[in-house]
């Protein structure tokens, strides 16, 4: 496996794999199977797999834990090699924002909702950064998490808009073994909060189940609020039910829905979502 800090040697090394097939999963690190399950996809599905870590500063809100992010290279790095990763891709800030960068891309769909509406601008830095990201590596299939499920409809209309010539693929969320949804930032919340956590899911599992029963959308979004609340300790920033990818407001469930919900903790906001065909199934794979 090559570690690559410079885009100029990015370049390089991918001089010669024109003809082949480049699966590209991008991260920010800190890496747990739900990344590696993508490297994992990516890995039989392509002839070479890169990986890039890069925290981003531009998708990061001015009180965001962008400073305290965490970070563990070697770990990351041992994790990438043995899962087959053939090229990593470690820049720093200089090296993807120099000094003159004056470029600024805006998102003007699907940010009044969920994440985008709690994070002002963040979809903006993670577009620019995948933006960069794309033409460096400019791979065939690209390896996203439908855990981040938002995001995974911004891109979508990103490689869409801009002709990104890259076949899109969501994968599922790779849960802990009691169902929390695997993140790196999990290592924030102390036991009780770990505990607490699980609301998260009982609720997603609770809204697949009256799905499947044939509710409606008023009384599902009610009972699950009702849920989530009685239940969680943490503050609910949101529990929203969408189209899904297009993310607009559903009055019935006649085809793809998501239920996503976000949940602030003392140091972690968690998110978790479920992505539901219209008999209650659950979507796993898109692309
Ligand atoms: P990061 O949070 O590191 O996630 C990298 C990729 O891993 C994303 O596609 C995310 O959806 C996926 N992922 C995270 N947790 C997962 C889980 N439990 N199961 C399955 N997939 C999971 O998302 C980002 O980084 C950044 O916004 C990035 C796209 C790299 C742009 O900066």
């Amino acid at each position: 496996m090559k570690v690559i800090r410079h885009v100029k040697a990015m370049k390089e090394a991918l001089a010669n794999n024109k003809m082949k097939k480049i699966g590209f999963v991008p991260t920010m690190g800190y890496l747990h199977d739900g990344h590696l399950s993508l490297v994992d996809v990516a890995r039989k599905e392509n002839d070479l797999v890169v990986m890039s870590i890069f925290v981003n500063p531009l998708q990061f809100g001015p009180t965001e834990d962008l400073a305290t992010y965490p970070r563990d290279e070697k770990h990351d790095t041992e994790l990438a090699k043995k899962h087959g990763v053939d090229i990593l891709f470690i820049p720093d800030v200089k090296e993807m924002y120099p000094d003159h960068f004056s470029i600024e891309m805006k998102l003007t769909t699907k940010t009044n909702v969920l994440c985008g509406k709690s994070r002002p601008g963040h979809f903006d830095g993670v577009i620019t950064v995948l933006t960069k990201l794309f033409h460096i590596v400019e791979p065939t299939n690209a390896y996203f998490g439908l855990k981040d499920a938002q995001q995974f409809s911004v891109v979508d209309t990103l490689i869409h808009q801009l002709n990104f010539p890259i076949h899109l693929v969501g994968l599922p969320t790779v849960r802990e073994r009691d169902g929390l949804a695997k993140s790196s930032r999990n290592v924030y919340l102390n036991d009780q909060e770990r505990k607490d956590a699980l609301v998260l899911y009982d609720t997603l599992k609770l809204g697949k189940q009256l799905v499947t029963d044939g509710t409606t959308v008023p009384s599902l979004k009610d009972e699950l609020t009702k849920y989530l609340t009685r239940h969680c300790k943490g503050k609910v920033d949101y529990l929203e039910i969408l189209s899904f990818p297009q993310l607009e407001e559903v009055h019935s469930i006649e085809s793809t829905i998501i239920i996503a919900i976000a949940v602030h903790f003392d140091r972690a906001r968690l998110i978790d979502n479920i992505i539901l065909h219209a008999d209650g199934t659950t979507v796993n794979r898109i692309g």
